[in-house]
């Protein structure tokens, strides 16, 4: 590989925004690995995290640490005001039109179940129906589906075709007066799907339906504007968008999260407690029971603040020259198919190559310091529609280069020479 600053000077004047600045931000991505310089490809299962989040997270924990929402002393007020302000940025970033409609969860995953527990316990009955997509991931599969099997409900699927795209066709005619709620995922994890989730929501508001959208995968890469989608609920992870893990958001319109009885019980959702009856708090807190991950919160928001400063559209533009480049080389060698070929993709490629198991694809290309994911990235039904038993994913992130693409395919090119 060249030199680092020869090829970021290179591939900054490619981009709409300052990757030669942003890259330098990433001290994780200074390293080499097995004695080749790092190429980061792992970016849909955790992104990394700029110098701002580590120092953000470091300095709480040095000057600011303490519990929050309970202590009048400095120290408690302080941890307070930094985790309020995050929930604030966060509100401002995805334009939810109240800081009410921001719950703090663990994850995508927690908010989901968040959801399927409280709204879906509640409204779903005997004989009704749960739509989801062949697109999903286990955490928008496995929470309804425990929700469908208490309640002698149904679980329905939104079909894809054979390049990985929903059938809206097939989506019309299943949403019916049984559907009690729609959860979609925004960009498919597995195979990189952008789901065109603003016409879905409008088709299922049509009917009233309320729609949840996973949107792990596309906060990280395009701008997202829940007013504008007019989505329910939109579920996303702050890890997957360069801020630390343990932390994530559950957006919910304030008159659903009102109506919806809490999801766990204990100290911060409650306004007072007696044995005989115990008065819930109010939005946001109402469902935030529990000592939260404070530091994490606090730096989930410098993250945000971070990204702020970038232009999304650029980053859009960037990532989808990146991904087309890197499908455009991958697929002209041969043995090597892609899976999933959608038209409207976002930062993930997925692929198998001809008799080579992805696991040993994953090991010979770490030995090239190339870091990706194999196996059925947690989307199992996925694979199954696509006939494989698992993919090696290489995923994208703006601080990505050209240039390591390159050495994907040459490291693809080594995996078929020693093992094809
Ligand atoms: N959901 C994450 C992934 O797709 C972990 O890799």
């Amino acid at each position: 590989m060249k030199p680092i600053e020869e090829i970021l000077e290179r591939e900054n004047k490619l981009s709409a925004y300052d990757l030669l600045g942003c890259r330098h931000h990433f001290p994780v991505l200074r390293q080499q690995v097995n004695g080749k310089p790092l190429v980061y490809f792992d970016n849909a299962a955790t992104s990394q995290k700029p110098q701002v989040v580590i120092d953000t997270i470091m300095r709480y924990y040095q000057e600011e640490n303490s519990n929050i929402h309970r202590g009048v002393h400095y120290l408690s007020e302080r941890a307070t005001r930094a985790y309020e302000a995050a929930r604030e940025k966060l509100q401002k970033f995805i334009n939810a039109a109240s800081y009410e409609e921001v719950i703090f969860v663990r994850g995508t995953t927690e908010a989901i179940n968040l959801v399927a527990s409280s709204y879906g316990r509640t409204n779903v009955k005997r004989g009704d129906e749960v739509l989801i997509s062949a697109l999903e991931h286990h955490s928008n599969i496995v929470p309804w589906q425990m929700v469908c099997e208490e309640k002698g409900a149904t679980l329905r699927v939104i079909p894809m075709n054979d390049k990985g795209e929903l059938q809206l066709d097939q989506y019309e005619k299943q949403l019916t007066n049984r559907t009690k709620i729609v959860a979609i995922t925004h960009v498919s994890n597995a195979i990189g799907t952008i789901n065109p989730i603003k016409e879905m929501i409008a088709m299922a508001r049509l009917r009233g339906i309320p729609v949840l959208v996973d949107g792990a995968q596309a906060v990280p890469h395009m701008k997202v504007d829940v007013q504008d989608l007019d989505c329910d609920f939109y579920a996303f992870s702050s890890h997957k968008m360069f801020g630390p893990t343990g932390v994530g958001i559950l957006y919910g319109k304030k008159s659903l999260l009102e109506a919806m009885p809490p999801y766990q019980g204990g100290g911060d959702m409650i306004k007072s407690v007696t044995f005989e009856k115990t008065i819930y708090n109010d939005l946001p807190n109402k469902f935030e029971a529990g000592t939260p991950s404070i530091a994490s919160g606090i730096g989930f928001g410098a993250a945000v603040d971070y990204l702020k400063n970038i232009d999304m559209q650029g980053v859009a533009t960037y990532e989808h020259e990146l991904l087309t480049y890197a499908t455009e080389q991958l697929s002209s060698i041969r043995g090597v198919r892609i899976i999933g070929t959608a038209n409207e993709k976002a930062a993930v490629l997925s692929f198998v190559i001809d008799g080579i198991h992805p696991h040993d694809i994953g090991t010979i290309l770490d030995d090239e310091g190339i870091a990706i994911r194999t196996g059925h990235h947690c989307a199992q039904p996925v694979m199954q529609r696509f006939g494989v038993p698992a993919t090696a994913r290489a995923s994208v992130a703006f601080y990505n280069l050209k240039d390591e693409v390159d050495v994907l395919v040459r490291g693809v090119h080594k995996v078929i020479e020693v093992l094809g």
